[in-house]
């Protein structure tokens, strides 16, 4: 039995820190590779056998102490009406974006029928590894899929949404509260098959002016958050310089990029638990340095309530062995 993410969620002084990374399951992984010569990636995503094996490699590998499971942000997108696809060099493209208030969605599809493949995904996972690690549901936040629902695809800055946003303040709240409340659903189902945790990635939140994310987005990460019965995490990046308004999300984790130093949090942040925060492109160097920058983090986030995890997603080509030494430091500490 292995509760560590679940004690440190909850703020636990624990004898060593869960790790886990933030898209461990994906490219930097040989054997993902392979299978992708089989299924492309929304097929893989779909079939919940293979997202199960998919996301059980990293665990094979590094034995991590949560597995986060294989699939996207932008699934919920579907049950709101937004077909898409993955283009290769692109990334994900929304086939049919909005382009006025007139395409904002009144109502979506139930949740628990449109994404069944996540509920089926999570019972496997439960059944496998549910003893042994930490099982990590997510969903994307307001902010985030609303920029993919505008903009149809990645953009620099999230000018198209904000532009919307600028022309458009009614619909885009309507907008932002209709996926709100798709994505409180989805966790909510989520946790009803068997995540342990899960993490709200309103990842681009922070490109808005404090005062905006404040009244637009807030209260709706609030919303979503509210009585799920299990341990929540909230990331948004670029939030280093006001971790006043992520704790006011009432998340129980507060989700740290690498722009912020861990000792700086701690003190701004006191008992509250902490996720991250080490910068990826860290496990590019050597293994030696690997272990010494991942024990300050440790360090600086002190023996309670930490989750150590990197400052954003894994970088596709991260060496194994950079990874391997993260996860090791991790294990090494005793405390
Ligand atoms: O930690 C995890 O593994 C959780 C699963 C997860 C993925 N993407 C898996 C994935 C999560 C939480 C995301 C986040 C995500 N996905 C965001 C939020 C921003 C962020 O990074 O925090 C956004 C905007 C997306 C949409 C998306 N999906 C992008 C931009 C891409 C990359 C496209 C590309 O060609 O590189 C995807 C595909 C995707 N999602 C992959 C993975 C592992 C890559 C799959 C592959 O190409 O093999």
């Amino acid at each position: 039995m292995n509760d560590l993410l679940v004690r440190a969620a909850r703020g636990e002084r624990t004898e060593r820190p869960p790790v886990w990374l933030m898209r461990q399951a994906g490219r930097h992984l040989p054997e993902y590779r392979e299978i992708r010569e089989e299924y492309d990636f929304l097929e893989a995503v779909t079939t919940p056998e293979i997202a199960a094996e998919i996301t059980l490699q990293p665990y094979e590998r590094y034995r991590t102490d949560g597995v986060v499971m294989f699939s996207d942000i932008l699934t919920v997108l579907e049950p709101l009406g937004f077909a898409y696809h993955i283009e290769s060099g692109t990334g994900p493209v929304v086939d049919a974006p909005i382009s006025g208030p007139d395409d904002v969605p009144q109502t979506y599809d139930d949740v628990g029928s449109s994404l069944a493949y996540v509920g089926d995904l999570l019972d496997r996972l439960d059944a496998r590894v549910g003893d042994e690690t930490g099982i990590i549901g997510f969903a994307g936040g307001p902010f985030t899929l609303a920029s993919y629902a505008v903009a149809g695809r990645a953009t620099r800055n999230h000018y198209p949404l904000r532009q919307f946003t600028a022309r458009h303040p009614e619909a885009f709240a309507d907008l932002l509260s209709i996926v709100a409340d798709a994505v409180r659903e989805f966790l909510q189902y989520q946790v009803a098959h068997g995540a342990d945790v899960v993490q709200l990635f309103d990842t681009y939140a922070g490109v808005l002016p404090p005062a905006d994310y404040q009244e637009l987005i807030l209260p709706l990460h609030r919303k979503i958050l509210a009585d799920l019965e299990v341990p929540t995490i909230v990331f948004v990046r670029n939030m280093g310089g006001r971790l006043d308004q992520l704790t006011a999300t009432g998340a129980d984790v507060i989700g740290l990029d690498w722009t912020v130093e861990m000792g700086t949090a701690r003190e701004q942040l006191g008992d509250r638990p902490v996720q991250g925060n080490l910068d990826p492109s860290v496990l590019f160097a050597d293994p030696e340095t690997v272990r010494e920058r991942t024990r300050e983090v440790i360090e600086q986030a002190g023996p309670r309530g930490h989750v150590l995890n990197l400052g954003h997603g894994l970088h596709r080509d991260t060496p194994i062995e950079g990874v391997e030494a993260f996860v090791e430091t991790a294990k090494s500490i005793e405390r």
